[in-house]
């Protein structure tokens, strides 16, 4: 049953993979199975899923998606407990990437930060301004971030890396390290593989579950210091376990200042 807006479920509808929720499959899963990949972004597979399709994808189900999601008091509560950490961490301004409907772009702002959010697709962003008129939204990619370097006291990644194809995370990461400022903050949340890389048939596009250690290892090898890694069990409409990591860009090398 899709919740309506008037009566949020304190269930959460979380990410549209679960069994219950009622999204179909909008484009044809084209991925590679994943081998447990060797260190290294060199050694990480590849998917033919490109960037297109996923805008594609997000466009056709833009309108469910902010009906079942797009609203923070769905999300599971100790989701929200790490991004209210998360939101006291970091500094201004603070963009949420692959912002999806805004939801959480307008639940930063609640919390006291200066946030404004971006998306891959402009059904989304269009969704995300008429609910979220005061805040800010743009259409973009987390791949080539129309920003300036060091610009952001902090970056949320909730569920929106999990459609890049595992070889482009390095990228998207260090695109992420280029526009945080010295001691801003990332939040990625994301669904968790207790073992290897998995591709599944995330019901709106190709997703991946990944070993939070792997990709610890990813954001470490991008030059952020992972401060936390968390993790839960799936709910009862969710599908698989869901694990977040908390880095930080470090600060910058004091001068030496002389004898
Ligand atoms: C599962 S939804 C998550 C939305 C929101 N963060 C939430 O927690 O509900 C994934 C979102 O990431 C966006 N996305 C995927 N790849 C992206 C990219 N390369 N750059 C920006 N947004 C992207 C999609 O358009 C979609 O809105």
């Amino acid at each position: 049953m899709v919740p309506s807006s008037q009566a949020v479920s304190t269930r959460y509808p979380r990410r549209i993979s679960g069994r219950s929720t009622t999204l179909l499959t909008t484009s044809p899963i084209k991925g590679k199975s994943c081998a447990r990949p060797a260190a290294g972004p060199q050694a990480l597979p590849s998917s033919s899923v490109t960037e297109a399709d996923t805008r594609t994808a997000y466009d056709a189900v833009a309108d469910l998606y902010a009906e079942l999601f797009g609203d923070a008091r769905k999300s599971h509560p100790l989701d929200r407990g790490l991004i209210a950490a998360f939101a006291e961490l970091a500094g201004d301004p603070v963009a949420d990437l692959g912002c999806g409907p805004g939801h959480l772009t307008a639940h930063l702002t609640a919390l006291g930060r200066t946030a404004f959010g971006i998306d891959l697709s402009p059904a989304m962003i269009t969704l995300a301004r008429r609910a979220h008129p005061a805040l800010r939204f743009d259409e973009g990619s987390m791949t080539a971030l129309d920003l300036p370097d060091g610009s952001l006291g902090g970056v949320l990644a909730w569920y929106s890396t999990i459609h890049t194809p595992p070889e482009r995370l390095p990228d998207v990461l260090a695109e992420i390290h280029r526009v945080l400022a010295p001691g801003g903050r990332l939040l990625l949340g994301t669904f968790a593989s207790p073992d290897i890389l998995r591709p599944f048939d995330h019901k709106v596009t190709l997703a991946y579950r990944w070993p939070l250690d792997h990709l610890a290892g990813l954001l470490e090898q991008a030059g952020l210091v992972v401060d936390a890694r968390a993790s839960r069990e799936p709910a009862e409409t969710e599908r698989f376990g869901q694990g977040c990591l908390l880095a930080r860009k470090p600060a910058a090398p004091q001068k030496d200042q002389g004898d």
